[in-house]
């Protein structure tokens, strides 16, 4: 286990905002994180990930705990398929290139979402119509309050949109250290039938398009409107889309023209949040240090001194102006810690 006092969070958060830890610590193995729980058992720790969907309000006093387990590893093979063991601490995007390069299908959609692989699971990350929930098999993860160790599988995990078990009963009662995948060896199940894929694999004439067709389509998109948080802080999407009820889009409908939507049961409906807002006026406006991206409403962004606090405030006249305007209220994607 590694400790360090006094450090800034600077380069551990993708908004780049620069607070200070005063009790930083990082765990390289499973053991570490037991040991780490059974000395500290009174308080719970901040589990760190890769950073990328996390927003310090203020400077951190309580434990941070980073996992930085590594390791890829193949655990069971058959003809059809193989059995993936990844480390907690393993880049989400290099374990995605590492299926991509042995020609292993299930996460090419998935390409270059930030963060990493033990963090996945918890908010269900998904893109172009694929979710982590189709392929995961299980995770190994660690209670914070006994320091035990307990498998969960797919359907323990209870996952939906952008949510599982980790975000809703046992929220920040786990920390995940290890995540297991089941990826196909052939027959690969190709899915561009989402819009902006569908045209980027036709406009390029590839009628047979492989795994590494798809990875670099969707890499491609991600590309030309999500910002690389290595140039300018920010953590993807900021909140959720909202799902309201068939009789409220119908309302909306009468207001507004061309709502987009995504149909996600019978009754509920999914709008873009990103059109919400920009309908707000704020599509790639600038306010002090932060701001909307230009090509994604949905994006805020650190230009680069802007503070936690200030992300926050500003995403919260946002969440006030949606709910003024379509009384629709907007729910966090990104986790707000306040100290
Ligand atoms: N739109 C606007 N204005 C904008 C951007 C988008 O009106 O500035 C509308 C358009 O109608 C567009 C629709 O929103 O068709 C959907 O936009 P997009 O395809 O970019 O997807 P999204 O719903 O905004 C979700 C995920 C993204 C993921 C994309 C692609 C959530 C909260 N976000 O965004 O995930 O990359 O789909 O599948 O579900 C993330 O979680 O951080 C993230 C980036």
């Amino acid at each position: 286990m590694q400790k360090k006092n006094k450090i800034s969070l600077k380069n551990y958060n993708s908004f780049g905002v620069d607070v200070i830890s005063s009790n930083f610590n990082i765990a390289n193995s499973e053991q570490e994180i037991i040991d780490f729980i059974k000395k500290n058992n009174i308080d719970e720790p901040i589990i760190l990930g890769g950073g990328t969907n996390i927003l310090f309000k203020n400077n951190i006093d309580r434990n941070i705990l980073k996992i930085q387990i590594k390791g890829i590893e193949l655990i069971n093979e058959t003809e059809d398929y193989v059995i993936v063991s990844v480390g907690a601490g393993e880049v989400w995007n290099d374990f995605v290139n590492w299926t991509i390069n042995n020609d292993y299908g299930g996460l090419e959609n998935l390409t270059l979402i930030p963060g990493n692989v033990g963090s996945a699971p918890i908010q269900n990350i998904g893109a172009y119509g694929a979710e982590l929930k189709d392929t995961f098999e299980n995770c190994r993860a660690i209670s914070v309050e006994t320091g035990l160790l307990r498998i969960f599988n797919n359907t323990e995990c209870k996952f939906s949109y952008r949510s599982s078990i980790f975000k809703e009963k046992l929220r920040n009662k786990y920390i995940i250290s290890n995540v297991t995948f089941k990826l196909s060896k052939k027959n690969h199940q190709i899915n561009f039938s989402y819009k902006p894929l569908e045209e980027i694999i036709k406009n390029n004439h590839i009628f047979n398009p492989t795994i590494k067709d798809i990875s670099e389509s969707v890499n491609k998109i991600r590309s030309s409107k999500l910002p690389d948080p290595k140039l300018i802080g920010n953590c993807g999407s900021f909140f959720k889309n909202p799902i309201i009820d068939k009789i409220d889009y119908k309302k909306l409908c009468e207001k507004e023209k061309n709502v987009p939507f995504y149909k996600t049961s019978e009754n509920k409906i999914k709008i873009p949040a990103a059109w919400l807002i920009e309908k707000c006026g704020y599509k790639g406006i600038r306010d002090g240090n932060t701001g909307t991206h230009d090509k994604h409403a949905l994006i805020i962004v650190n230009y680069g001194n802007a503070s936690g606090y200030e992300i926050f405030e500003f995403s919260q006249k946002i969440k006030n102006d949606v709910l003024r305007k379509f009384n629709i209220l907007l729910e966090e994607e990104v986790n707000i810690i306040d100290k």
